[in-house]
């Protein structure tokens, strides 16, 4: 299926979706997110997907925020609905049960942060700046930053971005710890894909009891977390991937793993 604002490919069992509105720096509207939406629920459903990388068309945005054009047209019912599709399309990526990686090229402004902000981990090019800026236009984050920002980088870094709409360079966002590494923009998709090609050769049962006790485990008390931990490790410890892993430690040889969810 060919979209008319992403590129989607797949190739061994590594997805790449590239937002693909190069005149409005990859600008998140609402037939944006609607295709994502549509792409995401096929990356979700298909086993032979192991990871997925989120980035932006050309050399200077992986995504210049929300579409403003769309939001300047809005009312207060319309504004609240495209806040809502966006943030339901965020929570979708979130949800995947994959690792995702951003890798951010270029600016990652207002929704781009928020999408960003969703993916597991990021990387940057050195040319990425990163911020929220929507106080410039007299209104707020609505893709969901006022919630995840204050829980990546604390209330206070999140505040002082916030309140002032300042953009911070990738080298800052690292300093922050928003960002996992910084490369140079060519290396940029080499140095993703390298981290992508480690993680699809694990197994994808354990990859995504990990993510998910990461996940949910943030939003709930240590012990709470540490029992939904012991559930998802027993779900792991039943499975062929574990079989398979256990028993290539134990013969000496390389794991392979056939991504299946249940011995
Ligand atoms: N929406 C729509 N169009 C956008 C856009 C956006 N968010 N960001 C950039 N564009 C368009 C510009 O209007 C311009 O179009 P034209 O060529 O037709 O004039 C084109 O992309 C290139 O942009 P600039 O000429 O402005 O490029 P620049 O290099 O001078 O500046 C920039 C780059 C600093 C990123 C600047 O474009 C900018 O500040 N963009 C807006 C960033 C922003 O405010 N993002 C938050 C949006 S609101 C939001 O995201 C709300 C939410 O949470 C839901």
């Amino acid at each position: 299926m060919s979209y008319l604002h992403i590129l989607f490919d797949v190739t061994d069992g590594i997805a790449v979706i590239t937002f693909n509105r190069p005149k409005a720096l990859n600008a998140l509207n609402s037939a944006l997110l609607e295709e994502l939406t549509t792409v995401l629920t096929a990356v979700a459903a298909d086993e032979a997907i192991r990871v997925l990388i989120l980035t932006g068309h050309g050399d200077k945005a992986f995504v210049a925020g929300a579409d403003i054009n769309e939001i300047a047209a809005c009312n207060a019912l319309t504004a609240k609905m495209f806040a809502r599709k966006g943030q339901q399309t965020i929570n979708q990526l979130q949800a995947l049960p994959i690792p995702v990686v951003a890798a951010v090229n270029g600016y990652a402004l207002g929704g781009g942060s928020e999408m960003a902000l969703a993916c597991d981990f990021i990387y940057a090019s050195e040319n990425a700046m990163f911020g929220l800026p929507e106080i410039n236009l007299g209104i707020i984050p609505g893709f969901g930053g006022t919630q995840r920002l204050p829980r990546a980088v604390g209330a206070g870094r999140a505040k002082e971005m916030i309140f002032t709409g300042a953009m911070i360079s990738a080298a800052e966002a690292m300093a922050l710890g928003l960002v996992n590494t910084v490369v140079p923009q060519q290396e940029l998709m080499g140095a993703v894909m390298k981290t992508a090609r480690i993680m699809a050769s694990k197994g994808k049962v354990s990859l995504r009891a990990a993510k998910e006790a990461i996940n949910r485990g943030a939003d709930v008390d240590l012990n709470t977390g540490c029992q939904m931990e012991a559930d998802a490790f027993a779900l792991c410890v039943a499975s062929e991937d574990a079989a398979e892993g256990t028993s290539a430690f134990l013969e000496k040889r390389k794991p392979v793993f056939g991504g299946t969810r249940n011995s």
